[in-house]
Protein backbone atom coordinates (compact mmCIF):
# COMPACT_ATOMS: atom_id res chain seq x y z
CA UNK A 1 0.00 0.00 0.00
CA UNK A 2 1.60 3.59 -0.99
CA UNK A 3 0.05 6.49 0.42
CA UNK A 4 0.99 10.27 0.09
CA UNK A 5 1.16 12.33 3.22
CA UNK A 6 2.81 15.52 4.56
CA UNK A 7 4.90 16.31 7.09
CA UNK A 8 4.12 18.75 9.61
CA UNK A 9 6.91 21.01 7.72
CA UNK A 10 5.24 20.72 4.55
CA UNK A 11 7.58 17.70 3.29
CA UNK A 12 5.68 15.41 0.97
CA UNK A 13 6.47 11.67 0.94
CA UNK A 14 5.39 8.48 0.34
CA UNK A 15 4.43 5.65 3.33
CA UNK A 16 4.69 2.45 1.92
CA UNK A 17 3.56 -1.10 3.56
CA UNK A 18 3.88 -4.21 1.83
CA UNK A 19 4.64 -8.10 3.40
CA UNK A 20 8.49 -6.89 3.62
CA UNK A 21 8.67 -3.98 4.91
CA UNK A 22 7.80 0.10 5.64
CA UNK A 23 9.54 2.87 4.35
CA UNK A 24 9.33 6.61 3.43
CA UNK A 25 10.46 8.55 0.50
CA UNK A 26 10.59 12.21 0.19
CA UNK A 27 9.62 13.79 -3.10
CA UNK A 28 12.19 16.05 -2.75
CA UNK A 29 16.17 14.38 -3.19
CA UNK A 30 14.31 11.14 -3.64
CA UNK A 31 15.56 10.36 -0.31
CA UNK A 32 14.40 7.40 1.38
CA UNK A 33 14.13 8.06 5.11
CA UNK A 34 12.98 4.93 6.65
CA UNK A 35 12.80 1.26 5.85
CA UNK A 36 12.37 -1.20 8.15
CA UNK A 37 11.46 -4.99 7.74
CA UNK A 38 8.67 -5.72 9.78
CA UNK A 39 9.65 -7.45 13.17
CA UNK A 40 13.26 -5.91 12.79
CA UNK A 41 14.76 -3.02 13.64
CA UNK A 42 14.89 0.25 11.39
CA UNK A 43 17.99 -0.29 9.16
CA UNK A 44 18.48 3.10 8.51
CA UNK A 45 19.25 5.69 11.07
CA UNK A 46 17.12 9.53 11.40
CA UNK A 47 18.11 12.16 13.43
CA UNK A 48 16.21 13.13 15.93
CA UNK A 49 16.30 16.33 15.21
CA UNK A 50 16.32 16.24 11.42
CA UNK A 51 14.06 18.48 9.44
CA UNK A 52 11.74 17.26 7.45
CA UNK A 53 10.76 21.02 5.53
CA UNK A 54 11.12 21.93 1.92
CA UNK A 55 14.30 22.98 1.03
CA UNK A 56 16.42 21.50 3.83
CA UNK A 57 18.69 18.21 3.84
CA UNK A 58 17.23 15.53 5.58
CA UNK A 59 19.50 14.41 8.32
CA UNK A 60 19.38 10.57 7.93
CA UNK A 61 18.17 7.31 5.23
CA UNK A 62 19.79 7.67 2.01
CA UNK A 63 20.60 11.10 0.81
CA UNK A 64 21.34 11.11 -2.53
CA UNK A 65 24.61 13.19 -3.50
CA UNK A 66 24.85 14.31 -6.73
CA UNK A 67 25.98 15.46 -9.86
CA UNK A 68 29.07 15.89 -7.00
CA UNK A 69 30.01 14.50 -3.87
CA UNK A 70 31.69 16.37 -1.42
CA UNK A 71 33.09 20.01 -2.07
CA UNK A 72 32.74 20.85 -5.78
CA UNK A 73 36.48 20.78 -7.11
CA UNK A 74 36.89 23.96 -8.32
CA UNK A 75 33.97 25.99 -6.57
CA UNK A 76 33.82 25.56 -2.59
CA UNK A 77 31.17 27.72 -2.22
CA UNK A 78 28.75 25.61 -3.87
CA UNK A 79 26.47 23.75 -2.25
CA UNK A 80 28.61 20.57 -0.57
CA UNK A 81 27.35 17.18 -2.16
CA UNK A 82 25.16 18.60 -4.92
CA UNK A 83 21.76 19.97 -5.44
CA UNK A 84 20.15 17.00 -5.83
CA UNK A 85 19.23 16.07 -2.06
CA UNK A 86 17.48 19.08 -1.93
CA UNK A 87 15.60 19.60 -5.67
CA UNK A 88 11.86 18.10 -5.87
CA UNK A 89 11.85 15.12 -7.97
CA UNK A 90 8.64 14.03 -9.73
CA UNK A 91 6.55 11.02 -9.09
CA UNK A 92 7.43 9.02 -12.67
CA UNK A 93 5.68 5.53 -11.86
CA UNK A 94 4.52 3.25 -8.43
CA UNK A 95 4.18 -0.52 -8.94
CA UNK A 96 3.17 -3.09 -6.73
CA UNK A 97 3.95 -6.30 -8.77
CA UNK A 98 2.71 -8.62 -5.79
CA UNK A 99 2.37 -8.22 -2.02
CA UNK A 100 6.23 -8.06 -0.76
CA UNK A 101 7.82 -5.89 -3.31
CA UNK A 102 7.32 -2.19 -3.86
CA UNK A 103 8.75 0.20 -6.87
CA UNK A 104 8.75 3.79 -6.96
CA UNK A 105 10.83 5.45 -9.43
CA UNK A 106 11.57 8.94 -9.41
CA UNK A 107 13.22 11.54 -11.40
CA UNK A 108 14.94 14.97 -12.15
CA UNK A 109 15.73 16.98 -14.98
CA UNK A 110 17.90 19.86 -15.47
CA UNK A 111 15.95 23.55 -14.53
CA UNK A 112 16.70 27.11 -14.57
CA UNK A 113 18.61 26.64 -11.30
CA UNK A 114 20.27 23.88 -11.77
CA UNK A 115 21.65 24.99 -14.79
CA UNK A 116 22.63 28.17 -12.97
CA UNK A 117 24.45 25.89 -10.87
CA UNK A 118 25.81 22.89 -13.12
CA UNK A 119 25.42 24.21 -16.62
CA UNK A 120 24.89 20.58 -17.91
CA UNK A 121 21.19 19.32 -19.64
CA UNK A 122 20.93 15.42 -17.85
CA UNK A 123 17.62 13.45 -16.42
CA UNK A 124 18.46 11.22 -13.25
CA UNK A 125 16.52 8.81 -12.30
CA UNK A 126 16.44 6.84 -8.94
CA UNK A 127 14.73 3.24 -9.17
CA UNK A 128 13.98 2.29 -5.35
CA UNK A 129 12.60 -1.68 -4.62
CA UNK A 130 11.12 -1.65 -0.82
CA UNK A 131 10.99 -5.62 -0.53
CA UNK A 132 12.85 -8.19 1.53
CA UNK A 133 15.86 -5.76 1.50
CA UNK A 134 16.26 -2.56 -0.06
CA UNK A 135 17.67 -1.77 -3.52
CA UNK A 136 18.36 2.09 -4.64
CA UNK A 137 19.48 2.53 -8.50
CA UNK A 138 20.28 5.89 -9.37
CA UNK A 139 20.85 6.42 -13.16
CA UNK A 140 22.00 9.55 -14.64
CA UNK A 141 21.83 10.12 -18.69
CA UNK A 142 23.76 12.64 -20.15
CA UNK A 143 21.13 14.70 -22.65
CA UNK A 144 23.79 17.19 -23.35
CA UNK A 145 26.22 17.56 -26.19
CA UNK A 146 29.63 17.45 -24.08
CA UNK A 147 30.56 14.80 -22.04
CA UNK A 148 29.26 15.15 -18.52
CA UNK A 149 31.32 14.13 -14.97
CA UNK A 150 29.94 12.94 -12.13
CA UNK A 151 30.65 11.94 -8.56
CA UNK A 152 27.98 10.85 -6.61
CA UNK A 153 26.75 8.77 -3.77
CA UNK A 154 23.78 6.66 -2.07
CA UNK A 155 25.02 7.99 1.57
CA UNK A 156 23.35 5.47 3.48
CA UNK A 157 22.75 6.28 7.26
CA UNK A 158 22.96 2.80 9.14
CA UNK A 159 21.01 2.68 12.56
CA UNK A 160 23.73 0.41 15.07
CA UNK A 161 23.48 -0.21 18.37
CA UNK A 162 26.64 1.45 19.88
CA UNK A 163 29.59 2.62 17.46
CA UNK A 164 31.89 1.48 19.92
CA UNK A 165 30.99 -2.39 19.49
CA UNK A 166 30.08 -2.70 15.30
CA UNK A 167 32.65 -4.04 13.20
CA UNK A 168 33.12 -3.27 9.66
CA UNK A 169 34.42 -6.45 7.17
CA UNK A 170 35.14 -5.62 3.51
CA UNK A 171 37.45 -2.86 3.08
CA UNK A 172 40.31 -4.64 4.13
CA UNK A 173 43.26 -4.17 2.52
CA UNK A 174 42.01 -1.04 0.30
CA UNK A 175 43.37 2.04 0.08
CA UNK A 176 41.25 5.37 1.03
CA UNK A 177 41.57 9.04 1.58
CA UNK A 178 41.75 10.19 4.66
CA UNK A 179 39.53 13.25 4.70
CA UNK A 180 40.16 14.81 8.27
CA UNK A 181 44.55 14.26 7.34
CA UNK A 182 44.50 14.79 3.75
CA UNK A 183 46.47 11.11 3.67
CA UNK A 184 46.50 8.57 1.47
CA UNK A 185 46.52 5.16 3.98
CA UNK A 186 45.88 1.40 3.29
CA UNK A 187 42.62 -0.53 5.78
CA UNK A 188 44.51 -2.67 7.77
CA UNK A 189 42.18 -5.49 8.70
CA UNK A 190 38.40 -4.63 9.55
CA UNK A 191 37.35 -1.12 10.49
CA UNK A 192 36.20 -0.65 13.44
CA UNK A 193 35.67 3.22 15.07
CA UNK A 194 36.32 5.18 18.01
CA UNK A 195 37.02 8.57 17.21
CA UNK A 196 36.34 10.96 14.35
CA UNK A 197 35.98 8.90 10.94
CA UNK A 198 36.04 10.51 7.14
CA UNK A 199 37.49 8.27 4.71
CA UNK A 200 37.12 7.66 1.31
CA UNK A 201 38.01 4.03 0.13
CA UNK A 202 38.79 2.98 -3.45
CA UNK A 203 38.45 -0.09 -5.48
CA UNK A 204 35.85 -1.51 -3.23
CA UNK A 205 34.33 -4.25 -5.42
CA UNK A 206 33.42 -6.63 -2.38
CA UNK A 207 30.42 -7.21 0.05
CA UNK A 208 30.75 -4.57 2.91
CA UNK A 209 29.34 -6.34 6.49
CA UNK A 210 28.79 -4.23 9.18
CA UNK A 211 28.58 -6.80 12.23
CA UNK A 212 26.23 -5.04 15.25
CA UNK A 213 25.80 -7.52 18.48
CA UNK A 214 22.46 -8.64 16.96
CA UNK A 215 22.37 -8.49 13.72
CA UNK A 216 24.57 -8.12 10.49
CA UNK A 217 23.65 -5.23 7.58
CA UNK A 218 25.20 -6.39 3.99
CA UNK A 219 26.20 -3.49 1.75
CA UNK A 220 26.63 -5.26 -1.98
CA UNK A 221 26.57 -2.50 -4.75
CA UNK A 222 26.91 -2.42 -8.55
CA UNK A 223 28.10 0.50 -11.03
CA UNK A 224 30.51 1.53 -7.87
CA UNK A 225 34.22 1.11 -6.98
CA UNK A 226 34.70 3.28 -4.00
CA UNK A 227 32.59 3.90 -0.28
CA UNK A 228 32.73 6.53 2.32
CA UNK A 229 33.25 5.79 5.91
CA UNK A 230 31.72 8.23 8.10
CA UNK A 231 30.92 8.81 11.66
CA UNK A 232 31.47 12.54 13.23
CA UNK A 233 31.53 11.31 16.48
CA UNK A 234 31.25 13.72 19.62
CA UNK A 235 32.22 17.69 18.92
CA UNK A 236 30.98 17.91 15.51
CA UNK A 237 28.07 15.59 16.21
CA UNK A 238 27.53 18.28 18.95
CA UNK A 239 28.18 21.23 16.70
CA UNK A 240 25.52 20.36 13.85
CA UNK A 241 22.42 21.74 14.22
CA UNK A 242 20.53 18.69 12.92
CA UNK A 243 22.13 16.12 15.25
CA UNK A 244 22.92 15.83 18.91
CA UNK A 245 25.79 15.25 21.71
CA UNK A 246 24.92 11.54 21.06
CA UNK A 247 23.72 11.00 17.52
CA UNK A 248 27.35 9.60 16.82
CA UNK A 249 26.67 6.79 18.94
CA UNK A 250 23.64 5.20 17.04
CA UNK A 251 24.68 5.68 12.91
CA UNK A 252 27.22 4.88 10.66
CA UNK A 253 27.30 6.19 7.34
CA UNK A 254 28.71 3.21 4.65
CA UNK A 255 28.12 5.43 1.35
CA UNK A 256 28.19 3.15 -2.16
CA UNK A 257 29.84 5.55 -4.33
CA UNK A 258 31.67 7.24 -7.26
CA UNK A 259 33.91 9.15 -5.59
CA UNK A 260 37.07 11.20 -6.28
CA UNK A 261 38.89 8.48 -8.44
CA UNK A 262 35.72 6.49 -9.07
CA UNK A 263 33.88 9.59 -10.76
CA UNK A 264 32.45 8.75 -14.08
CA UNK A 265 32.84 10.63 -17.09
CA UNK A 266 29.68 9.85 -19.31
CA UNK A 267 29.49 10.57 -22.72
CA UNK A 268 26.56 12.33 -24.59
CA UNK A 269 23.55 10.41 -25.26
CA UNK A 270 25.11 7.71 -22.51
CA UNK A 271 23.93 6.60 -18.80
CA UNK A 272 25.52 5.15 -15.97
CA UNK A 273 24.04 3.60 -13.25
CA UNK A 274 25.29 3.22 -9.41
CA UNK A 275 22.88 0.77 -7.32
CA UNK A 276 23.47 0.08 -3.73
CA UNK A 277 21.48 -3.13 -2.16
CA UNK A 278 21.41 -2.84 1.46
CA UNK A 279 19.86 -6.03 3.46
CA UNK A 280 20.03 -7.15 7.07
CA UNK A 281 19.44 -10.51 9.16
CA UNK A 282 19.02 -10.97 12.91
CA UNK A 283 22.05 -12.71 14.69
CA UNK A 284 20.89 -15.30 17.63
CA UNK A 285 22.43 -13.79 20.77
CA UNK A 286 24.10 -15.93 23.48
CA UNK A 287 21.79 -17.17 25.99
C1 LIG B 1 30.16 12.56 4.29
C2 LIG B 1 31.43 13.33 4.09
O1 LIG B 1 29.86 11.86 3.13
O2 LIG B 1 29.08 13.45 4.57
C3 LIG B 1 31.71 14.19 5.32
O3 LIG B 1 32.49 12.42 3.83
C4 LIG B 1 30.52 15.08 5.61
O4 LIG B 1 32.88 14.98 5.07
C5 LIG B 1 29.27 14.21 5.76
O5 LIG B 1 30.76 15.78 6.82
C6 LIG B 1 28.00 15.01 6.01
O6 LIG B 1 27.83 15.98 5.04
P1 LIG B 1 26.62 17.00 5.12
O7 LIG B 1 26.82 17.95 3.97
O8 LIG B 1 25.37 16.19 4.98
O9 LIG B 1 26.71 17.67 6.47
Amino acid sequence: MITEKESPDGLQYLDITNRNATAKIALQGAHLFHYQQHHNAPLLWLSDKSPLASGRAIRGGVPICWPWFGKHFNMPLLPQHGFARTSPFRLLQVNEPDNDNTEVVLQLKNSPESLHLWPLHFEIQVHINIAASLRITLTTVNHDSTPMTISAALHSYFAVSDIENISVKGLENTTYWDALTNEIRTQNGIVTINKATDRVYQNVYDTIVIGDHNRQIDINSQGSGSAIVWNPWIDKSRAMSDMTANSYKTMLCIETANAREDKRKIAPGKSHSLTAILSSRQLLQDG
